[in-house]
């Protein structure tokens, strides 16, 4: 199914299961964020129709499920997206890469060199928060605002949040834990809006799940709402990829904000040292 050529809020509403999804709206806060969350979709999806853009739906999506070698929510360190499937899909040939050893006592800066490479989706996010003037704490939430990727995709912000938060304030952690659920809502006050690429990613009639709009409402009732918002300001979909950010740059944000344990990532024991040992040992197969 492809989206309406001429989109309008009856037309989406009506996508999105008409009159039973408003009425499954009992919580007034979760009928706010889902009236918050269509008003900026319509405004994506317009853009999206102006430029031509081809929205697949979610059914769409669903469709193609079973023709993957991998499922959408591994983790980015154990799949290449263009090969697991068809060795032939990919023209450069390209499969996961041999890891480098890490050393004994890896430091969040061996994992940025090691195992995220090359990571300039959160390299050039933290350059983009340092040029807007953001506080130290906000570039470091940027620059590990999507490593829980590496590990899963599926709510990377609640893992993300989670490797991280014996080692940073409670304030970064939330920025990353929530920024998951506030890309889905714009937020005019700051320029946010819907991004465009979620309608292809999604499918053009998604709405996000329950526990999203339940964080969504949660967070934009916080006092540090703008540290999580500040990082979908400042999460950057289109690179410049003549831009090289190295992660030498952010060695004093990274001194002076994380708590590198002295036995190294990995091996101090945390509630999350398994999760670091599993970034560090990819290819264990157990
Ligand atoms: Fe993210
Ligand atoms: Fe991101």
């Amino acid at each position: 199914m492809d989206a309406p050529m001429n989109v309008n809020r009856e037309d989406v509403i009506a996508s999105l299961g008409g009159e039973a999804v408003v009425q499954g709206m009992d919580h007034e806060a979760r009928a706010d964020a889902l009236e918050d969350f269509m008003s900026g979709k319509l405004d994506a999806m317009v853009a999206a129709r102006k430029r031509g853009k081809a929205l697949p739906s979610v059914a769409d999506l669903a469709d193609k499920v079973d023709s993957r070698g991998y499922r959408r929510g591994a983790g980015r360190l154990f799949i290449h997206e263009r090969s697991n499937q068809n060795p032939d899909a990919d023209e450069s040939g390209r499969t996961v890469v041999r890891l480098a050893p890490m050393p004994e006592k890896p430091t969040l800066i061996d994992f940025f060199k090691l195992r995220f490479p090359p990571a300039a989706h959160l390299l050039q996010s933290a350059r983009l928060a340092t040029k807007n003037g953001l506080s130290v704490e906000i570039i470091l939430a940027c620059l590990l605002h999507d490593a829980g990727q590496y590990l899963c995709r599926a709510d990377h912000g609640y893992w993300g949040a989670q490797i991280v938060e014996p080692y940073v304030s409670e304030r970064v952690a939330f920025a990353i834990k929530y920024h998951q659920a506030l890309r889905f809502f714009p937020d005019p006050s700051v320029g946010y809006e819907y991004p465009e690429n979620y309608l292809v990613t999604f499918g053009a009639d998604y709405v996000p799940l329950p526990h999203v709009q339940a964080a969504y409402t949660y967070a934009r009732n916080h006092k540090w709402y703008m540290d999580a918002r500040m990082v979908t300001t400042n999460d950057l979909y289109s690179f410049d990829p003549n831009v090289q950010v190295e992660i030498d740059e952010f060695t004093d944000v990274i001194g002076r904000h994380f708590k590198q344990p002295k036995e190294g990532l990995g091996h101090d024991n945390s509630p999350v040292a398994h999760m670091w040992r599993t970034l560090a040992n990819p290819d264990s197969p157990l």
